[in-house]
């Protein structure tokens, strides 16, 4: 996983800023969501934001 990588276009949203939110506590898509903004804009990115934040949950466990 390249957490440079901008997952989120609208805000700049990288997987290691997923990874950062996950690791500070959230589990889901709307923690991630209001810790970091992403998806928030235009939803193009949801499924890619989700599927990003399933992998660091699972990670974390
Ligand atoms: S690309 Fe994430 S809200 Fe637009």
């Amino acid at each position: 996983m390249n957490l440079d990588k901008v997952v989120c276009n609208c805000l700049n949203v990288t997987n290691g800023m997923i990874k950062d939110a996950v690791d500070a506590g959230a589990s889901t898509l709307e923690e991630v969501q209001e810790k970091t903004g992403a998806g928030t804009v235009c939803g193009a990115c949801l499924e890619e934001v989700q599927r990003v934040v399933d992998f660091f949950v699972k990670e974390r466990e």
